[in-house]
């Protein structure tokens, strides 16, 4: 059966996990409206889609309103790095806050399903683990993270009381850590900044004595989850996680990272960031059940794709 073509929208397409996102559904046949300020994204990371007759790209700030036709929105904007999303934290808010706001009444006018990239902070530093959907979280409302973590609370708010209000279709994923392509060279983020520092032979840096462990999902995987959930039964709303429950150690992933790459890098230990969680990792029980969708794609075969990218990057530098 011949897929019907819908046309969807999709915020912060042009960042990282966004212009994956254009890529798969343009190749599924969707006609693809990319909007994004460019805050942290940029137009190189949908270079290759410009010139498909179903791609357009629209510079726009979701902070401010937008009239579009579509059947279908992905909310992606939001700067996710510490280093992004700390440079002007009452910009973030309002992208989360206000942009959702925005997207949430664009997607009422229209009728079109609306799907929001919330993240695993909204658990905070968690006493539960791993973290289930019905975890509440344990977020610092006013420390430094607190304009990335809080703002994605009030959009998680934000999305179910439009749904409970307004009848609207939702569906809100909790996005744990994620890497792979296109994600930006100097955000910090640890396996860029990993990969980065190993393929220069300089220090590897860490923050904290390293024994603190994340898991680490493969974009591909990730994108698999968004669209399934998009694609999942009418009043399925989330929150659903999205992440890849195995666990790793700071430092055993610099290691790996060294092995990989032949690094000749020594390791540098930096003091913790305030409000770092020691501990992160999904349950993605509910993910199985509801849109039969588990990560696939082991560590060392993602790393070896993320690194080949950054070479390539470097070397074009
Ligand atoms: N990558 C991860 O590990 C991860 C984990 C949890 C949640 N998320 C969420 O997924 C989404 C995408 O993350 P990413 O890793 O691709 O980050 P990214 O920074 O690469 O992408 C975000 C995009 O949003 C755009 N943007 C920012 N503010 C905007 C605004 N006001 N108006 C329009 N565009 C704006 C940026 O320019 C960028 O292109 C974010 O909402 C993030 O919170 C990502």
């Amino acid at each position: 059966m011949k897929r019907q073509r819908k046309r969807i929208l999709i915020t912060g397409g042009a960042g990282f996990l966004g212009s994956h996102l254009c890529e798969r559904l343009l190749g599924e046949g969707h006609e693809i409206l990319c909007v994004d300020n460019f805050y942290t994204g940029a137009k190189e990371n949908v270079l290759g889609l410009l010139d498909h007759p179903h791609f357009e790209l629209l510079r726009h700030d979701i902070t401010f309103p937008l009239y579009v036709e579509v059947d279908e929105i992905y909310n992606l904007a939001c700067p996710a790095s510490p280093v992004h999303y700390q440079f002007d934290p009452v910009q973030t808010t309002k992208t989360s806050v206000h942009g959702a706001i925005n997207m949430l009444g664009l997607a009422k006018r229209v009728r079109a399903t609306i799907l929001q990239a919330s993240t695993s902070e909204v658990y905070g530093d968690p006493e539960v683990h791993p973290q289930t959907e019905a975890y509440w979280g344990r977020v610092n409302p006013i420390g430094p993270r607190a304009c990335y973590d809080e703002g994605k609370r009030c959009a998680e708010t934000l999305f179910f009381d439009y749904h409970g209000q307004h009848g609207l279709g939702i569906k809100v994923a909790r996005i744990f850590n994620t890497y792979g392509p296109r994600m930006h060279p100097n955000d910090g983020r640890v396996v860029s900044n990993f990969i980065v520092q190993a393929l220069s032979n300089a220090p590897i840096t860490i923050y904290g004595d390293g024994s603190q462990t994340r898991s680490f999902c493969y974009v591909d995987d990730l994108i698999d989850g968004l669209v399934q959930l998009m694609a999942s039964e009418a009043g399925f709303t989330g929150p659903l996680n999205l992440g890849n429950p195995n666990e790793i150690t700071i430092g055993a992933l610099a290691e790996q990272i060294v092995t990989m790459t032949g690094a000749r890098s020594s390791i540098d230990y930096q003091p913790a960031p305030r409000d770092d969680p020691t501990q992160r990792c999904p349950d993605i029980s509910l993910a199985a059940e509801r849109i039969d969708w588990a990560p696939g794609i082991g560590l060392e075969e993602g790393l070896k794709h993320t690194i080949a990218y950054f070479e390539k990057l470097l070397l074009n530098q």
